[in-house]
């Protein structure tokens, strides 16, 4: 738990943005929201020592949490509404669709999410709460401070009932310090994140979440399906190329957390659909023979013509691999939801 005053801290630090046409209305939001940070259950790599882990290995590869800095969070949302990434829209026409089912079954007293980002699609489910004479708390859970603050701001005006518990932490480094109200809990996982893990990483995060759930808790996943290459190609390489530059944008993260010398426009963005292991890869492509220094790691890292940085793993699921993968971690899917087209799947799962 965090100490009273760095939660009032971050609390001031979330609505400094909110324009005072009205001090009463930022207060009254005020008090409808929390925010604190959940501490690291184990001890995760920092962004040093992963660095400096990934580029020892070939391919080169960083892990995708360092995406999500405020830029990366604001480029993701605009890449949500390109024409090419179908999920967000399929899985946002899907969630309008089931809604009202899920939250019958699942009756949540508390919604929590993780990797919530802008909690746009979320909102469906808080739509159906009301509607059902529901009144959840939500928890949104990110990395990204930035992506939370918008998004509680955004809530708590659309949804005067609302009560939010922004939730800052890496879920990499564990779930076991996430706050556990009591009440009937629905944990929700949107986007297709979970296919940014690797298996092993998924089975073991999906294992600790089921460790988490009591009787009567539900879990509701959002996954994306295996397609056409062409497809899926396009949704990780849209023609505005605002997937390149979020893409791009972990070498800034690196170069403000590193002093580091990276030029971005050096690297070609490269999605690659392998049909093998049924994933994007998504890289980061050396233009030229080049060396970056990594002041404050003391160290120079020389790149080749054409040598890649593996930045972010997307798994695509069949219907059966993904049932599969629930179970693995003793999760019993009770309902699938998907689109006609089979685009992308919501699974709603209990703790067996
Ligand atoms: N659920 C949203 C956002 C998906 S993008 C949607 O469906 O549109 C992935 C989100 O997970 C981002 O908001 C990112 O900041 C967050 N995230 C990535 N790695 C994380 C980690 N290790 N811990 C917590 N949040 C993480
Ligand atoms: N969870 C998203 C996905 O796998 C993340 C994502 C979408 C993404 N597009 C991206 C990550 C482009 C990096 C680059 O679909």
């Amino acid at each position: 738990m965090v100490a009273y005053e760095e939660k009032t801290l971050l609390k001031e630090r979330f609505f400094m943005n909110i324009s005072l046409e009205g001090a009463s209305v930022r207060s009254r939001m005020l008090e409808r929201f929390e925010c604190q940070t959940v501490p690291a259950a184990r001890a995760v790599p920092n962004l040093a020592e992963d660095v400096l882990q990934g580029f020892a290995r070939r391919p080169r590869a960083l892990p995708p949490k360092y995406f999500y800095d405020a830029l990366g969070s604001e480029l993701f949302d605009r890449i949500c509404d390109t024409p090419e990434y179908y999920p967000t829209r399929t899985e946002a026409r899907l969630l309008d669709q089931s809604a009202h089912s899920i939250i019958r079954q699942a009756r949540p007293d508390h919604i929590i999410e993780l990797g919530s980002g802008t909690s746009r699609k979320t909102a469906h489910l808080l739509e159906a709460c009301e509607a059902n004479g529901l009144e959840p708390s939500y928890w949104p859970f990110d990395v990204c401070e930035a992506v939370l603050h918008a998004a509680a701001e955004a809530l708590l005006e659309a949804h005067p009932w609302l009560k939010v518990q922004a939730l800052i932490g890496d879920y990499s480094a564990g779930l076991a310090h996430l706050p556990q109200p009591a009440g009937r809990r629905l944990f929700v996982f949107l986007g297709g994140t979970i296919g940014n893990l690797t298996p092993e990483e998924s089975i073991a995060f999906l294992s600790e979440l089921r460790g988490l759930m009591r009787e009567g808790d539900a879990f509701l996943l959002g996954a994306d399906r295996t397609k056409a290459p062409r497809l899926l190609q396009a949704a990780y390489d849209d023609a505005r190329g605002l997937t390149a530059e979020f893409n791009r944008n972990v070498l800034n993260v690196i170069n403000q957390a590193l002093r580091g010398d990276f030029d971005p426009y050096a690297f070609d963005h490269l999605a690659l659909y392998n049909e093998t292991l049924q994933r994007i890869e998504m890289y980061l492509v050396a233009r030229h023979d080049q060396e970056v220094h990594l002041m404050a790691l003391e160290r120079r890292y020389g790149f080749l013509q054409g040598e890649r940085i593996l930045t972010e793993i997307s798994r695509k699921f069949t219907a059966e691999s993904l049932t599969a993968e629930l179970r693995a971690a003793r999760l019993n899917p009770t309902h699938h939801y998907q689109t006609e087209d089979r685009y992308f799947s919501l699974v709603l799962a209990r703790p067996n």
